[in-house]
């Protein structure tokens, strides 16, 4: 079997299209407009890029976008003084704090500082309890992301084998509550995980989220599995993914390419979480 391209940077502009039209009619109806503030703390050169494209997607869309680079210096003080002033400043509809922050300061002090009205990231506690419980919640951007490209295949999610290669608080441990909310029957695999092949292998969705470049060979992919490479590593060669893409692509029913898989669609859901809380009244 050839896999079917699961082509997130189409979805993802499809949606960018949507939510630019959704910021114009809000312009018109109500003078407002949606905005997003994008802090980076330190010069990560990973963050710089992840910051760069949010700006932009964010301009595209019509947003006002706020972005306040701090040194790596910035005491942790600092930066919860700054998302004080930005959780009062009604002009802000969305604030994102890009992680991972240099070390004299706390994310999770970070993340909690933010008002949860104005978690466009889904990290904040209220929102990860809310999505624990299966509430309306503010989704965390990736796995809302990976959902959607899920959606695209037009394949049934309840009663499939969902295996995730990863159980970080961004992606792996959000996408399996989504797939158990969908009725997936969830298996949540990681580095201590014994004989991690054998859970892959009985995979029909299969979502690699660990950072190791070409991780999933194609022994550990089942015919006919739905893979999902949430990977970006930067080699020499270029941009690669979790996933040993040619190989596995001969297998996988469909697959997402890296690069214009997963990425694009963690920017298009952030614009989307950032114009539906500003479209709430207590934003
Ligand atoms: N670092 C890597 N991914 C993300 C993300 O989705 N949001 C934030 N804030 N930081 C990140």
């Amino acid at each position: 079997m050839t896999a079917h391209i699961l082509d997130g940077k189409k979805l993802a502009a499809e949606i960018r299209v949507e939510v630019k039209k959704g910021v114009a009619e809000m312009k018109a109806t109500t003078g407002t407009v949606p905005g997003l503030a994008v802090v980076l703390v330190g010069d990560n050169p990973a963050s710089k890029v992840y910051v760069g494209q949010k700006e932009k997607a964010c301009l595209e869309a019509g947003f006002a976008s706020f972005l306040h680079r701090l040194p790596a210096s910035t005491p942790q003080g600092e930066l919860l003084g700054l998302i004080e002033r930005l959780n009062g400043d009604p002009s802000v509809h969305g604030i994102l704090v890009q992680l991972p922050l240099p070390p004299q300061i706390d994310p999770d002090m970070v993340i909690a500082a933010i008002k949860p009205e104005k978690d466009v990231d889904g990290f904040h506690p209220v929102n990860v309890g809310r999505l624990m419980a299966g509430l309306p919640c503010c989704e965390p951007c990736t796995p809302k992301g990976i959902m959607r490209l899920l959606e695209e295949t037009g394949l049934p999610i309840e009663g499939k084998e969902a295996v995730i290669i990863g159980r970080s608080n961004i992606v792996g441990k959000p996408v399996a509550l989504m797939l158990l909310s969908k009725s997936a029957t969830v298996t949540i695999c990681h580095s201590k995980t014994r004989d991690l092949a054998t859970h892959a292998r009985r995979a029909d969705i299969l979502v690699a989220a660990i950072g190791k470049p070409r991780f999933v060979t194609a022994d550990m992919v089942k015919e006919g599995a739905v893979v999902i490479d949430v990977g970006i590593n930067r080699l020499d060669e270029g941009l690669v993914g979790d996933v040993d893409y040619g190989p596995v692509s001969e297998k996988a029913s469909w697959i997402t390419p890296v690069p214009g898989g997963v990425g694009p669609m963690t920017i298009a859901m952030l614009l989307e979480n950032t114009l539906h809380q500003a479209r709430k009244p207590e934003a």
